[in-house]
């Protein structure tokens, strides 16, 4: 510093003077740093011999290249405060409902493996049943009508055990409403479903599918006696007699007089 001629340093600061017009930028240069671009932008009426020597003149290894002044609207940008103060609340609540609302996605819409189950096991009559219930290839089992066919579940139990061809020609559910065959042909579940399967199934049509009142303790009871089933992975199979034995003679052909009992699956108030 103390090297750099006189003269030069005067016209330094003339420079200075006309570049304060620029932007704040230029006046927050220090005077060291202004020195080469603040040199090389005046006309000099001295000509670059006298650049040459000013150069020469500063000591490389003590004076680095002083670096471009910074154009003024970075200057502006790193002066400003990222994170408006009225939104640093909602910075650091962010992560934390981020974390809550991750949660919730993580969450199953139900993790009772009674409903998992049922759906699953319903799965399989979708087909011909529809997704909701709705019909198709076999009746409506949704907005109350299975409820209408077999007033209690151990008999529409008996008939998706039985199927329809072994009782084709019959008249079956309540108030004869129904006559086997007439729309088709119901595949037999004695032999491809599980008795906790044919439970599961049954409980989906009428609660999910038809919205049956669950909420009196024996159907509470039911709910529980099949998710402790589930639980223990029980694989019992279908007694399609025992069924029978359960089931109504005035909704079921070939029942067996019905009154449920505990021997009886579904809720324990049945027949
Ligand atoms: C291949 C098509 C098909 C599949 C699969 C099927 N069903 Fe059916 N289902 C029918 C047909 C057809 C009928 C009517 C039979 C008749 O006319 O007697 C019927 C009738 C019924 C009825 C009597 C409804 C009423 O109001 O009379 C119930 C209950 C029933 N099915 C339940 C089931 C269940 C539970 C499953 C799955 C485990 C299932 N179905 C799978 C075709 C099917």
């Amino acid at each position: 510093m103390t090297e750099i001629p006189e003269h030069l340093l005067k016209r330094s600061k003339s420079a200075k003077g006309q570049k304060t017009g620029d932007g704040p930028a230029s006046t927050a240069e220090s005077s060291s740093s202004a020195v080469t671009p603040a040199a090389s932008e005046t006309p000099a009426p001295s000509g670059p011999p006298a650049i040459a020597a000013a150069a020469a003149a500063i000591p490389k290894d003590v004076e680095p290249a002083p670096a471009a002044p910074e154009p003024h609207y970075v200057a502006a940008s790193r002066a400003r405060n990222r994170i408006p103060m009225w939104a640093l609340p909602l910075v650091f609540a962010l992560p934390i409902w981020a974390l809550s609302y991750a949660g919730t996605m993580q969450l199953p819409p139900t993790e009772d493996l009674l409903f998992v189950d049922a759906a699953q096991a319903y799965s399989s009559c979708a087909s011909c049943h529809g997704a909701t219930g709705g019909g198709g290839v076999g009746y409506a089992l949704s907005g109350g009508e299975v409820l209408q066919t077999f007033p209690e579940p151990v008999d529409q139990m008996a008939y998706v055990a039985r199927g329809s061809a072994a009782i084709a020609g019959e008249t079956y559910g309540a108030n004869g409403r129904r006559v086997a065959g007439e729309l088709g042909v119901m595949p037999a579940h004695k032999d491809t479903y599980t008795l906790l399967e044919l439970e599961l199934v049954v409980f989906y049509e009428r609660a999910i599918l038809s919205e049956e009142d669950t909420t009196d303790a024996s159907y509470l009871e039911w709910m529980d006696n099949l998710r402790e089933r589930i639980e223990a992975n029980e694989q019992d199979p279908i007694d399609l007699d025992q069924l029978l034995g359960c089931a109504d003679p005035a909704i079921t052909p070939g029942g067996g007089g019905g009154g449920g009992g505990p021997e009886c699956p579904g809720p324990a108030s049945a027949g």
